[in-house]
Protein backbone atom coordinates (compact mmCIF):
# COMPACT_ATOMS: atom_id res chain seq x y z
CA UNK A 1 0.00 0.00 0.00
CA UNK A 2 1.05 3.55 -0.45
CA UNK A 3 2.02 6.21 2.09
CA UNK A 4 -0.55 8.22 0.14
CA UNK A 5 -3.39 6.13 0.93
CA UNK A 6 -1.90 4.89 4.70
CA UNK A 7 -1.02 8.35 6.02
CA UNK A 8 2.64 10.00 7.11
CA UNK A 9 5.19 7.21 6.30
CA UNK A 10 7.21 7.40 9.58
CA UNK A 11 10.55 5.29 9.74
CA UNK A 12 8.56 2.42 12.28
CA UNK A 13 5.92 1.99 9.46
CA UNK A 14 8.46 1.60 7.09
CA UNK A 15 10.42 -0.72 9.33
CA UNK A 16 6.71 -2.37 9.90
CA UNK A 17 6.23 -2.62 6.08
CA UNK A 18 9.81 -5.19 5.73
CA UNK A 19 8.74 -6.89 9.01
CA UNK A 20 5.45 -7.85 7.14
CA UNK A 21 7.12 -9.23 4.01
CA UNK A 22 9.42 -10.96 5.98
CA UNK A 23 6.98 -12.63 8.36
CA UNK A 24 4.56 -13.51 5.36
CA UNK A 25 7.77 -15.21 3.89
CA UNK A 26 8.57 -17.28 6.71
CA UNK A 27 4.71 -18.25 7.74
CA UNK A 28 2.91 -18.20 4.55
CA UNK A 29 4.14 -20.33 1.89
CA UNK A 30 3.21 -18.87 -1.56
CA UNK A 31 -0.29 -19.23 -2.40
CA UNK A 32 -1.63 -18.53 -5.61
CA UNK A 33 -5.54 -19.39 -5.00
CA UNK A 34 -5.25 -16.25 -2.38
CA UNK A 35 -2.77 -14.12 -5.14
CA UNK A 36 -5.49 -14.99 -7.65
CA UNK A 37 -7.96 -13.29 -6.17
CA UNK A 38 -6.09 -9.78 -5.20
CA UNK A 39 -4.83 -10.14 -8.97
CA UNK A 40 -8.60 -10.44 -9.87
CA UNK A 41 -9.73 -7.22 -7.32
CA UNK A 42 -6.46 -5.33 -8.92
CA UNK A 43 -7.70 -6.13 -12.65
CA UNK A 44 -11.51 -5.15 -11.74
CA UNK A 45 -10.28 -1.71 -10.48
CA UNK A 46 -11.35 -2.74 -6.48
CA UNK A 47 -9.84 -0.90 -4.10
CA UNK A 48 -6.91 -2.19 -2.53
CA UNK A 49 -8.51 -2.43 1.16
CA UNK A 50 -8.72 -5.93 1.34
CA UNK A 51 -7.09 -7.37 4.72
CA UNK A 52 -3.11 -8.02 4.81
CA UNK A 53 -2.31 -11.70 3.86
CA UNK A 54 -1.34 -12.14 7.78
CA UNK A 55 -4.41 -10.63 8.80
CA UNK A 56 -6.79 -13.02 6.32
CA UNK A 57 -4.47 -15.84 8.28
CA UNK A 58 -5.31 -14.76 11.84
CA UNK A 59 -9.16 -14.57 10.82
CA UNK A 60 -8.35 -18.02 9.64
CA UNK A 61 -6.93 -18.81 12.49
CA UNK A 62 -8.96 -17.45 15.45
CA UNK A 63 -11.88 -19.20 12.60
CA UNK A 64 -10.34 -22.75 13.46
CA UNK A 65 -9.61 -21.62 17.25
CA UNK A 66 -13.37 -21.05 17.80
CA UNK A 67 -14.42 -24.33 15.81
CA UNK A 68 -16.71 -22.23 13.75
CA UNK A 69 -19.27 -22.95 11.98
CA UNK A 70 -21.31 -20.33 10.65
CA UNK A 71 -19.64 -16.91 9.68
CA UNK A 72 -21.07 -13.94 8.82
CA UNK A 73 -19.25 -10.59 7.26
CA UNK A 74 -20.11 -7.46 6.73
CA UNK A 75 -18.27 -5.89 3.88
CA UNK A 76 -17.24 -8.42 1.11
CA UNK A 77 -15.49 -6.00 -1.11
CA UNK A 78 -13.42 -9.18 -3.37
CA UNK A 79 -14.09 -11.75 -0.76
CA UNK A 80 -10.10 -11.72 -0.01
CA UNK A 81 -11.24 -12.21 3.82
CA UNK A 82 -14.23 -14.14 2.75
CA UNK A 83 -11.97 -17.13 1.33
CA UNK A 84 -9.63 -16.97 4.42
CA UNK A 85 -12.33 -17.52 6.66
CA UNK A 86 -14.31 -20.43 4.36
CA UNK A 87 -10.53 -21.97 4.74
CA UNK A 88 -11.64 -22.62 8.54
CA UNK A 89 -14.76 -24.02 8.18
CA UNK A 90 -15.90 -27.07 8.46
CA UNK A 91 -17.49 -28.95 5.08
CA UNK A 92 -21.03 -28.43 6.59
CA UNK A 93 -19.93 -24.49 7.13
CA UNK A 94 -21.61 -21.53 5.85
CA UNK A 95 -20.48 -17.51 5.31
CA UNK A 96 -23.02 -15.20 4.99
CA UNK A 97 -21.49 -11.99 3.83
CA UNK A 98 -22.71 -8.94 2.87
CA UNK A 99 -21.79 -6.15 0.40
CA UNK A 100 -23.97 -3.13 -0.75
CA UNK A 101 -22.06 -2.85 -4.16
CA UNK A 102 -23.41 -5.23 -6.76
CA UNK A 103 -20.07 -4.89 -8.50
CA UNK A 104 -18.33 -5.78 -6.25
CA UNK A 105 -20.16 -8.64 -5.33
CA UNK A 106 -20.00 -10.13 -9.11
CA UNK A 107 -16.29 -9.71 -8.52
CA UNK A 108 -16.25 -11.52 -4.97
CA UNK A 109 -18.64 -14.55 -6.23
CA UNK A 110 -15.85 -14.84 -9.29
CA UNK A 111 -13.46 -15.13 -7.13
CA UNK A 112 -15.04 -17.53 -4.28
CA UNK A 113 -15.94 -20.04 -7.46
CA UNK A 114 -12.31 -19.80 -8.38
CA UNK A 115 -11.20 -20.94 -4.71
CA UNK A 116 -13.36 -23.44 -4.53
CA UNK A 117 -15.55 -22.11 -2.10
CA UNK A 118 -18.74 -21.85 -4.16
CA UNK A 119 -20.57 -24.89 -1.77
CA UNK A 120 -19.62 -22.76 1.70
CA UNK A 121 -20.55 -19.09 0.82
CA UNK A 122 -23.52 -17.29 0.33
CA UNK A 123 -23.35 -13.25 -0.45
CA UNK A 124 -26.60 -11.04 0.39
CA UNK A 125 -26.24 -7.48 -2.27
CA UNK A 126 -27.53 -5.01 -0.76
CA UNK A 127 -26.77 -2.07 2.45
CA UNK A 128 -26.30 -4.15 5.60
CA UNK A 129 -28.66 -2.07 7.19
CA UNK A 130 -31.10 -4.00 5.09
CA UNK A 131 -29.85 -7.56 5.15
CA UNK A 132 -29.18 -7.66 8.66
CA UNK A 133 -32.80 -7.91 9.97
CA UNK A 134 -33.57 -10.59 7.51
CA UNK A 135 -30.84 -12.81 8.81
CA UNK A 136 -32.45 -13.30 12.87
CA UNK A 137 -34.22 -16.00 11.33
CA UNK A 138 -31.75 -17.64 9.39
CA UNK A 139 -30.97 -21.46 9.82
CA UNK A 140 -27.45 -20.49 10.21
CA UNK A 141 -27.92 -18.14 12.74
CA UNK A 142 -26.64 -17.70 15.51
CA UNK A 143 -23.31 -17.13 14.06
CA UNK A 144 -20.14 -18.45 15.69
CA UNK A 145 -18.00 -15.34 14.63
CA UNK A 146 -18.77 -11.95 12.98
CA UNK A 147 -16.21 -10.06 11.02
CA UNK A 148 -17.22 -6.38 10.88
CA UNK A 149 -15.66 -4.32 7.49
CA UNK A 150 -17.70 -2.47 5.90
CA UNK A 151 -18.80 1.45 6.22
CA UNK A 152 -17.19 2.56 9.11
CA UNK A 153 -19.99 4.98 9.99
CA UNK A 154 -22.36 2.29 10.94
CA UNK A 155 -20.14 0.30 12.94
CA UNK A 156 -22.08 0.98 16.44
CA UNK A 157 -25.14 -0.28 14.75
CA UNK A 158 -23.38 -3.42 12.82
CA UNK A 159 -22.21 -3.94 16.18
CA UNK A 160 -25.23 -4.04 18.15
CA UNK A 161 -26.73 -6.37 14.99
CA UNK A 162 -23.66 -9.23 15.14
CA UNK A 163 -24.41 -9.03 19.71
CA UNK A 164 -28.00 -10.06 18.40
CA UNK A 165 -27.10 -12.51 15.55
CA UNK A 166 -24.85 -14.56 17.94
CA UNK A 167 -24.70 -16.47 20.97
CA UNK A 168 -22.44 -16.57 24.17
CA UNK A 169 -18.76 -17.25 23.13
CA UNK A 170 -19.29 -15.94 19.87
CA UNK A 171 -16.29 -14.11 19.19
CA UNK A 172 -17.10 -10.32 17.45
CA UNK A 173 -14.33 -8.75 15.15
CA UNK A 174 -14.43 -4.99 13.75
CA UNK A 175 -11.35 -4.05 11.23
CA UNK A 176 -9.90 -0.94 11.04
CA UNK A 177 -10.84 0.92 14.46
CA UNK A 178 -7.29 2.54 14.77
CA UNK A 179 -7.00 4.69 11.49
CA UNK A 180 -3.24 5.85 11.48
CA UNK A 181 -4.01 6.49 15.24
CA UNK A 182 -6.85 9.25 14.55
CA UNK A 183 -9.04 7.05 16.38
CA UNK A 184 -7.78 9.59 19.42
CA UNK A 185 -8.93 12.46 17.47
CA UNK A 186 -12.56 13.22 19.92
CA UNK A 187 -12.68 16.41 17.42
CA UNK A 188 -12.21 14.72 14.03
CA UNK A 189 -14.97 15.47 11.13
CA UNK A 190 -13.89 12.20 9.38
CA UNK A 191 -16.93 9.85 8.92
CA UNK A 192 -15.15 6.89 9.59
CA UNK A 193 -13.20 8.19 12.61
CA UNK A 194 -16.18 9.16 14.17
CA UNK A 195 -17.89 6.19 13.55
CA UNK A 196 -14.71 4.38 15.20
CA UNK A 197 -15.12 6.35 18.85
CA UNK A 198 -18.87 5.99 18.65
CA UNK A 199 -18.31 2.06 18.64
CA UNK A 200 -15.54 2.52 21.46
CA UNK A 201 -17.65 4.74 23.21
CA UNK A 202 -20.78 2.00 22.84
CA UNK A 203 -18.57 -1.03 24.11
CA UNK A 204 -17.00 0.86 27.11
CA UNK A 205 -20.75 0.45 28.51
CA UNK A 206 -21.77 -2.79 26.74
CA UNK A 207 -21.92 -5.60 29.40
CA UNK A 208 -23.23 -7.84 26.42
CA UNK A 209 -19.43 -8.28 25.50
CA UNK A 210 -15.74 -8.63 26.88
CA UNK A 211 -13.65 -6.53 24.72
CA UNK A 212 -10.27 -5.16 23.63
CA UNK A 213 -8.73 -3.83 20.76
CA UNK A 214 -5.53 -4.95 19.13
CA UNK A 215 -3.44 -2.52 17.57
CA UNK A 216 -1.16 -3.50 14.73
CA UNK A 217 1.76 -1.78 11.76
CA UNK A 218 2.30 -3.64 8.23
CA UNK A 219 1.24 -3.79 5.63
CA UNK A 220 -2.13 -1.44 6.31
CA UNK A 221 -0.56 0.73 7.94
CA UNK A 222 -0.91 1.80 11.49
CA UNK A 223 -4.72 -0.05 12.22
CA UNK A 224 -6.25 -2.34 14.73
CA UNK A 225 -9.48 -4.64 15.12
CA UNK A 226 -11.72 -4.92 18.05
CA UNK A 227 -11.94 -8.41 19.36
CA UNK A 228 -14.95 -9.19 21.32
CA UNK A 229 -16.56 -12.18 22.93
CA UNK A 230 -20.00 -12.39 23.95
CA UNK A 231 -21.45 -13.29 27.69
N1 LIG B 1 -13.64 -7.54 4.03
C1 LIG B 1 -12.95 -7.17 2.78
C2 LIG B 1 -12.82 -5.69 2.62
C3 LIG B 1 -14.12 -4.94 2.69
S1 LIG B 1 -13.96 -3.26 2.12
C4 LIG B 1 -11.57 -7.81 2.79
O1 LIG B 1 -10.85 -7.60 3.79
O2 LIG B 1 -11.20 -8.46 1.82
C5 LIG B 1 -15.53 -2.64 2.57
C6 LIG B 1 -16.69 -3.13 1.70
O3 LIG B 1 -17.89 -2.74 2.35
C7 LIG B 1 -16.72 -2.53 0.29
O4 LIG B 1 -16.80 -3.53 -0.68
C8 LIG B 1 -17.98 -1.68 0.30
O5 LIG B 1 -18.67 -1.66 -0.95
C9 LIG B 1 -18.82 -2.39 1.34
N2 LIG B 1 -19.86 -1.54 1.93
C10 LIG B 1 -19.83 -0.20 2.12
N3 LIG B 1 -20.97 0.22 2.68
C11 LIG B 1 -21.75 -0.88 2.86
C12 LIG B 1 -23.05 -1.09 3.39
N4 LIG B 1 -23.80 -0.07 3.85
N5 LIG B 1 -23.53 -2.35 3.43
C13 LIG B 1 -22.79 -3.38 2.97
N6 LIG B 1 -21.54 -3.24 2.45
C14 LIG B 1 -21.03 -2.00 2.39
C1 LIG C 1 -10.53 1.36 4.34
C2 LIG C 1 -11.46 0.36 4.57
C3 LIG C 1 -11.05 -0.88 5.01
O1 LIG C 1 -11.92 -1.90 5.24
C4 LIG C 1 -9.71 -1.14 5.23
O2 LIG C 1 -9.35 -2.36 5.69
C5 LIG C 1 -8.79 -0.14 5.02
C6 LIG C 1 -9.19 1.11 4.57
C7 LIG C 1 -10.96 2.70 3.87
O3 LIG C 1 -12.17 2.88 3.67
O4 LIG C 1 -10.11 3.55 3.70
MG1 LIG D 1 -10.98 -3.47 6.49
Amino acid sequence: MTDAHYGEGTDVLHQALDVDSYLQTVLMPADAAMGAVLEANRAAGLPAIDVSPLQGKLLMLLAKAVRARSVLEVGTLGAYSTNWLARALPADGHIITLEADPRHAEVAWDNIRRAGAAGLVEIKVGPAADTLPGLASSEWAPFDLVFIDADKVSNAAYFDWAVKLSRPGSLIIVDNVVRQGKVTDSSSTDPAVIGCRQLLDALSTDDRVDATAWQSVGAKGWDGMVIAVVR
